[in-house]
């Protein structure tokens, strides 16, 4: 075995990167944070080449003195703790004086700043870890940090990088969490010289709606809870803003973006009387407690923490969130409303000659060429709807009640399925190409699974610096709200990661696909389609069930309903 030597500084540093700055968007996260740190108003980000080529932040924090400028770039240097104590109260988003000196190690680094107050401003550089004198420069106030070629001399590293596009979706989702942490602050961000976001110091509102939608915060209730040195405040989704997947979650624990399960649980324990199975609650919501309560040492990429009584801030999360997120009865949503006016149907019944009175009842409603001595299909025919959601059909053992939603949505799903297994998802090319807003990250992934997409039968094109096209959509889908189906689907993409995955979570995909074909609750079919739905239904395998797994149809017996009259046969 070769003999113990220590490491060198520079190598360390490399080390210490490697965890704190994997890519691109990691590195500005922390230099964001430092501007955070030192009570910026405005910082302007300006990125080239997916944050690969260059990162730039420019603050009008407090800014750096000359001789402190070296050390902002050492290791194990900082200005936010001094003692064991100071770590256990942690108020400042940095803490560990190691994020410059990470960054530095791998990359071309320039750091200008002006202490407020001072004449001008110094400059220091470093390249591959090397720490030039420091110069005078020129900047009217604050910290300038420009990283040029991360990871220049860690190619590893930079092979692990994915395209220009993808990177810099992952910067534009760093600054949206320290953007939404803080909407006090005012933000620009720059791709090759054009502007994609731009804000001002606002209000949560009006920043979350820049950020995730107006929709979705139209859907919200605001949550301001306080208790026992607890606070929640931030905006919570009602169902309708419910997504299939989780990527409108956004929590923050003193100012901080965070993953923590206790919270996590808390939360999906909160959604769990309103929202079904596979839908995701959206939320922006901000945690603040005494900094000793807890610890933000966890990990370094400070996205961790361990709360001191984690099950005082379980209960204080869920239960504010329930008590803000119950609703009224008189909002509640009236596809839930109960089915109580049911008296107009039994009274035009004589109960002496009911088929006769059914018959009347229902009149025009069944098929007029139904050839009576033929047996009836399965599912039998249609009645009518109740309440826009559920369709009621006659069989030969009696009552048929169906889920149309559901069922609708089961069909759609098989048939995507059949389509898929038989090489692509039915295309047809739309007439006017349907047009959405698309974040950098969503552009990236409609570039870089093209493929993947076309056979999902979404033919997509990039229209603008912010914007997609589809030229085709799946035929089955055609007529529906064909933006929202394209957002979901490249989210699911994206995260699922390309064409491997594309096989291995087909039916997933599939099934966030046909939740936006299906009829919707609340619109009216004609008896034709309620039949051609049910004829549809018997020729679909797996019909019994919906994509998420409920029961599409239910069937009364007469037996079943006797019983419920106490009608002895
Ligand atoms: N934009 C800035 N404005 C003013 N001072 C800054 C700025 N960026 C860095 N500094 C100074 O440089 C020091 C080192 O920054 P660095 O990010 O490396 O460490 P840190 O923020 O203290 O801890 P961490 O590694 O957790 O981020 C900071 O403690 C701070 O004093
Ligand atoms: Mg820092």
């Amino acid at each position: 075995m070769p003999a113990i030597r220590p490491l060198p500084d520079q190598l360390i540093n490399q080390i210490a990167a490697g965890e704190v700055v994997d890519r691109p968007a990691a590195a500005l996260k922390e230099i964001l944070e430092n501007s955070l740190d030192a009570g910026a108003r405005q910082i302007d980000v300006d990125l080239a080449g997916g944050g690969i080529k260059l990162i730039r932040v420019a603050d009008d924090g407090d800014g750096i003195g000359r001789e402190d400028l070296p050390l902002a770039l050492a290791r194990h240097a900082t200005s936010k703790i001094a003692t064991a104590g100071d770590l256990e109260a942690i108020t400042t988003l940095g803490f560990r004086g190691e994020a410059l000196a990470s960054i530095a190690a791998v990359s071309r680094l320039t750091l200008t700043s002006r202490l407020r107050g001072k004449e001008h401003a110094w400059r220091v550089e470093v390249d591959g870890g090397q720490i030039s004198a420091t110069l005078p420069a020129a900047l009217s106030d604050g910290t300038t940090v420009t990283v040029h070629e991360l990871y220049f001399n860690t190619p590893a590293r930079r092979k692990f990088l994915r395209t220009e596009a993808t990177e810099l979706g992952h910067c534009d989702e760093a600054l949206r969490r320290v953007a939404l942490a803080r909407c006090d602050v005012a933000f620009t961000l720059k791709h090759n010289g054009r502007v994609n976001r731009h804000f001002r110091a606002q209000a949560l509102a009006d920043r979350a709606a820049l950020l995730l939608g107006e929709e979705l915060v139209a859907a919200s209730v605001p949550i301001e809870a306080r208790s026992g040195g607890l606070s929640l405040t931030g905006l919570a989704g009602l169902p309708q803003a419910a997504k299939p997947r989780a990527d409108a979650q956004y929590f923050f624990v003193n100012g901080r973006f965070v993953r923590d399960r206790v919270l996590a649980h808390a939360v999906r324990e909160a959604y769990s009387q309103l929202l079904h199975g596979e839908r995701q609650p959206a939320y922006v919501l901000f945690l603040e407690l005494e900094p000793r309560a807890v610890d933000v040492n966890v990990h370094p990429a400070k996205t961790e923490v361990r709360f001191r009584d984690s099950r005082a801030v379980h209960q204080f999360v869920k239960h504010a969130l329930e008590r803000a997120l119950s609703p009224t009865a008189a909002e509640a949503p009236v596809a839930y409303a109960s089915v109580s006016h049911g008296n107009a149907i039994q009274s035009s019944f004589g109960l002496a000659q009911p088929v006769a009175a059914y018959q009347a009842f229902i009149g025009s409603a069944m098929p007029a060429a139904l050839p009576q001595a033929e047996k009836a299909p399965p599912l039998g025919y249609a009645l009518a709807q109740l309440h826009g959601v559920y369709i009621l059909a006659q069989n030969e053992a009696g009552l048929v009640l169906v889920d149309m939603h559901a069922a609708h949505e089961r069909i759609v799903m098989e048939k995507l399925k059949r389509n898929l297994d038989a090489g692509a998802v039915q295309r047809q090319a739309l007439l006017v190409p349907a047009v959405l807003s698309a974040e950098a990250l969503d552009i990236a992934t409609a570039e870089e699974n093209r493929e993947v997409l076309e056979r999902l039968g979404l033919e997509l094109a990039v229209s603008g610096p912010n914007e997609l096209s589809v030229r085709a959509a799946p035929a089955a889908l055609a007529a529906g709200d064909i933006p929202a189906l394209t957002r979901d689907v490249l989210r699911e993409v994206r995260e699922f990661g390309g064409s491997e995955a594309l096989s291995a979570r087909q039916n997933e995909l599939l099934a966030t696909m046909a939740c936006h074909a299906a009829v919707r609750a609340n619109r009216m079919l004609s008896v034709a389609e309620m039949n051609a739905l049910l004829r549809e239904m018997e020729e679909t395998e797996r019909s019994g069930s919906c994509n998420h797994g409920r029961p599409t149809w239910y069937q009364l017996t007469l037996a079943d309903l006797d019983k419920l009259f106490l009608r002895g046969r």
